[in-house]
């Protein structure tokens, strides 16, 4: 019974490790381009291939770091205002990638900047 446990548990394990190494490098790191950005509103950012963890970076008129994360994606909210160009780009553990630079759309309001 705790060999059949042991194998249960152990060799998904194992069978993932080696198909990491015959993979040899990893994925290269994607960013995927936004549709488009509105003021005071979220937009999702998301990636794939890389290697945790990741961090996107946004310019507008100033630099905006968001915090670093284990995900694939993060939700942030435009608090830039509408007409600003925004640049945004996803840095892993040794590359980066970005996307296309897009200009900020009107949203509802400006609540979400500060003065
Ligand atoms: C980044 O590091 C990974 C893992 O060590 C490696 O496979 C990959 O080639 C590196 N990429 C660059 C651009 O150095
Ligand atoms: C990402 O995962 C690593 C390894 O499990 C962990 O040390 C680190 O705290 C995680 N980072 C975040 C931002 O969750
Ligand atoms: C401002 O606009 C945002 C995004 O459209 C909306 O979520 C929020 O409720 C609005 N706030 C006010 C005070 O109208
Ligand atoms: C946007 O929000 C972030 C985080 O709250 C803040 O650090 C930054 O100064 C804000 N940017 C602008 C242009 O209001």
């Amino acid at each position: 019974m705790k060999l059949l446990a042991y194998h249960s548990t152990a060799l998904p394990a194992i069978a993932f490790l080696l198909q990491s190494l015959r993979a040899g490098a990893i994925d290269p790191l994607v960013f995927n381009p936004v549709d488009a950005y509105v003021e005071c509103e979220p937009v999702v950012f998301s990636w794939s291939g890389g290697m945790p963890p990741y961090q996107v970076g946004i310019f507008g008129t100033e630099l905006e770091v968001l915090p670093s994360t284990n995900d694939t994606s993060i939700t942030w909210v435009v608090n830039f205002s509408a007409g600003i160009v925004l640049r945004a780009a996803v840095r892993d553990f040794n590359t980066s990638a970005s996307i296309p630079e897009l200009t900020i759309m009107a949203g509802d309001n400006s609540s979400c900047i500060s003065s």
